[in-house]
């Protein structure tokens, strides 16, 4: 028997204003979009907006549904029109913020299991990892490098040969 580990190192900065200015204007449009989510049952309002390697953004918003299950978060939406958009371009950085009208948006936003197996596939499906930003719409932001190390042991193509 051995023990194996795996390591994982994120970036914590105190505020956006820390942040480099492309990072930076990533994270505002983030917070920006949070207006056009769908979020009538949750009030949970999520933005992304993704960079792409051809200098295009492309954004994404929660849209919920009267049918729970139904609703789609903010980063398959966007990952959804980027694959429609721009085929085969790989993203570089998506920012993800939210708004939540229960309470405080102060602390960074954290994607959920689904959205982070859509994430994991679309690495591997253009072969680039994605860059994370994460935060609220104010306080801390995190800087994750490749948004599969949130998805240690995860299910992929290779799992099926
Ligand atoms: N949600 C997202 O859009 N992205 C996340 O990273 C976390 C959760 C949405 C799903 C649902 O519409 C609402 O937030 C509350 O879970």
């Amino acid at each position: 028997m051995k023990k194996q580990e795996i390591k994982f190192e994120y970036e914590v900065y105190e505020q956006s204003a820390a942040l480099n200015e492309s990072d930076a204007t990533l994270l505002e449009a983030a917070r920006q979009v949070t207006s056009k989510a769908y979020a009538p049952y949750s009030h949970f309002f999520v933005g992304a907006v993704a960079r792409l390697h051809n200098g295009e953004t492309v954004s994404g918003t929660n849209q919920e549904n009267a049918s729970y299950p139904v609703g789609i978060c903010a980063e398959r939406v966007l990952l959804s029109s980027a694959a429609m958009l721009y085929t085969n371009v790989p993203i570089d950085t998506m920012a993800i913020s939210y708004n939540n009208s229960n309470g405080a948006s102060n602390s960074p936003v954290s994607p959920c299991g689904m959205c982070r197996q859509a994430l994991r596939e679309y690495e591997e499906r253009t072969g680039y990892p994605i860059r994370l930003i994460l935060s609220g719409m104010s306080g801390e932001v995190f800087i994750i490098e490749k948004a599969n190390q949130l998805l240690p042991f995860s299910f992929g193509s290779n799992n099926m040969k």
